[in-house]
């Protein structure tokens, strides 16, 4: 089992159990040196300044875009996009390539199960558009059976939109086949990789998905970084997202010409010492070791979820298995609101998350208006899990109910 609960400052000497990193993961020490070193050392506008700490400072970010794009598998630097978050990639692609590319009469599916963050943009851009927007419906385990994925894409598909990994389920989603699928009718495939870039190891000529977006805090990384990929060929025929200062290659009092990729995409001043601490957290996690990583998490899934299991007002949604859930344990207790739950936990300082995890849709598929979810990640031990089960086999006679 990894022991690396003294690399995180935060977990330090406390006696909180955190078990909510599907929302934001904690830093290590080494993501927070790297960004004080970057604001200590070199900080200065970069990819603009003639002078040394303004070249030190570009240097830096045009390193960490290597890393992103080693990390995904991308085949050029210039195909990672730097953004703020999943939310912010996702967005781009909306605002950009469907705007410029939907028509009425194309179709975006979506899956049921998506994150706000993958629905919302798609449903301004139909509604932009004139495009329809069309649901890949999942079974309540949240599986997508192969004859309800195909005969969901159809002549009219112009976009397939499908998170790689549910924020409620944890399992790994058919990405691949998604997206021979979306192929097969020439349309193009997004992945939201917000939840699977922490757990698995992501390669994208594999996937063979055309967008792939994912959010630094997920993965130890700082907040307020995140990428999105594309080929080349791709991000070259799309328009900009936001204008502004960096990203032009000229501009007259009427109009404007834009930068190479990926400064097109990236107007203003960049989140410089963010991409950096990105860079760190992912060379963390490499020498951590995914597979060690997940060895490690399901170890502890399986753990939680036995245990959850054998309590009978417990019900846990997905996956009977461990190895099917990245982490994720959402579940609901017999009589007991989910707020409820969260907020006895956090009485024994416990932190778990309560609501409908901006996944109102597949709320309302499950027929539940809100869930708990606990998460799990390379910092947690059995302890953690042992209290987080301890606090709750507790609850329902602590809500004046009966075992
Ligand atoms: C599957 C999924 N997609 C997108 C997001 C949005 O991420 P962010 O808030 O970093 O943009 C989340 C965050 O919880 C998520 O779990």
């Amino acid at each position: 089992m990894l022991d690396l609960r003294n690399d995180f400052p935060i977990l330090r000497g406390t006696d909180v159990v955190y078990l909510d990193s599907a929302a934001t993961a904690q830093r290590p020490a080494c993501v927070i040196e790297a960004e004080r070193v970057f604001n200590d050392t070199h900080n200065a506008n970069p990819l603009r300044g003639l002078y040394a700490w303004s070249m030190e400072a570009t240097d830096a970010y045009e390193h960490a875009r290597q890393t992103v794009a080693d990390f995904v598998g991308a085949k050029h630097a210039e195909e990672i996009v730097f953004t703020r978050n999943t939310t912010e990639g996702l967005n781009l692609i909306a605002y950009t390539w469907a705007m410029a590319n939907l028509k009425p009469g194309d179709e975006v599916l979506v899956t049921v199960m998506e994150h706000h963050s993958n629905l919302l943009p798609w449903q301004l851009a139909c509604e932009r558009t004139g495009a329809t927007l069309r649901f890949l419906e999942c079974t309540r385990d949240g599986l997508f059976p192969e004859e309800a994925m195909r005969a969901a894409v159809t002549e009219r598909t112009r976009l397939v939109c499908m998170g790689h990994v549910s924020n409620v389920y944890g399992r790994v989603n058919p990405v691949e086949r998604m997206a021979e699928l979306a192929h097969s009718v020439g349309a193009l495939m997004v992945c939201d990789a917000a939840q699977s870039a922490p757990h698995i190891p992501l390669d994208v000529q594999k996937l063979g998905v055309d967008f792939l977006v994912f959010s630094g805090h997920k993965l130890c990384g700082p907040m307020g970084i995140g990428a999105l990929w594309a080929r080349l060929e791709l991000l070259e025929a799309m328009p900009p997202f936001l204008r502004g200062g960096e990203m032009i290659e000229y501009v007259t009092r009427e109009r404007a010409t834009w930068a190479e990729v990926p400064h097109k995409f990236e107007a203003g001043t960049v989140n410089a010492a963010g991409a950096v601490g990105l860079e760190a957290a992912i060379h963390y996690l490499q020498a951590a070791g995914l597979d060690a990583v997940e060895a490690h998490v399901n170890a502890l899934t399986d753990r939680a979820l036995k245990a959850m299991q054998a309590m009978p007002h417990i019900h846990v949604i997905g996956s009977d298995r461990a190895e099917e859930h990245s982490g994720i344990l959402t579940f609901t207790v017999d009589d007991v609101h989910p707020h409820d739950i969260a907020a006895i936990l956090d009485s024994d300082k416990v932190c778990i998350r309560a609501g409908h995890h901006c996944a109102q849709p597949l709320m309302k598929h499950l027929g539940v208006g809100s869930t708990a979810r606990a998460s799990i990640y390379l910092y947690n031990n059995t302890e953690d899990v042992d209290r987080f089960l301890d606090s709750l086999s507790s609850l329902r006679s602590r809500m004046g109910y009966g075992e």
